[in-house]
């Protein structure tokens, strides 16, 4: 019985050691605050950061994770909103922009990985037209709805140094910075 369990802790340390989960910056930190750089080079270092991206995405439960949240300024972020019925369906986003937003627009309670225990109601275009590269520096063009969307829309935001609480209206900001902290404040104390 307790070899077994012993067993089960190494094949558990051996895959956390194959997994690089990385620590999740948290507002408002400066790097969060800050544009990031466009990709030219499609290398390993490119492709080993996206695993980073997703091995600490999922780790964190989140639904999208940019690099600029694990401290790297480049503009890359992966996501995956399937369903918890559905498949995985991990996207890996280069160098996005957005080429055209639908006039209709849809409300999710957003929440962010880097500003725990907030979520607010924010208004973005429901629909997008993107264009972006891959892993291998193939442009990509898709269309994304609801939760794709709005998903898109805030990791864009992160490389471009936006954060969800940017599309509140001042007053609500105010009220939500202060909160966040006081609850950063603490977390020190723990
Ligand atoms: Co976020």
């Amino acid at each position: 019985m307790y070899k077994k369990l012993f067993y089960f802790r190494l094949v558990y340390i051996y895959l956390k050691s194959k997994m690089a989960v990385k620590k999740i910056l948290l507002y408002p930190n400066p790097l969060l605050l800050r544009a990031s750089a466009r990709i030219d080079a499609f290398d390993e270092n490119i492709a080993n950061l996206s695993s980073d991206l997703i091995d600490t995405m999922y780790d964190a439960d989140g639904v999208g994770l940019a690099a600029p949240q694990i401290g790297i300024n480049k503009r890359i972020f992966v996501m995956d909103c399937s369903r918890e019925d559905e498949k995985k369906d991990c996207r890996i986003v280069i160098n996005p922009q957005i080429e055209h937003v639908s006039e209709e627009f849809s409300s999710y309670k957003e929440g962010c990985l880097s500003i725990p225990g907030i979520t607010e109601e924010i208004s973005r275009p429901k629909v997008v037209k993107v264009v972006y590269q891959d892993l291998n520096g193939v442009l990509q063009r898709n269309t994304y709805d609801d939760l794709w969307s709005t998903c898109f829309q805030h990791e864009l935001d992160h490389l471009n140094g936006k954060l969800f609480i940017d599309h509140l209206r001042p007053m609500k900001k105010i009220l939500v910075k202060n909160k966040m902290k006081k609850s950063s404040k603490k977390e020190k104390k723990v």
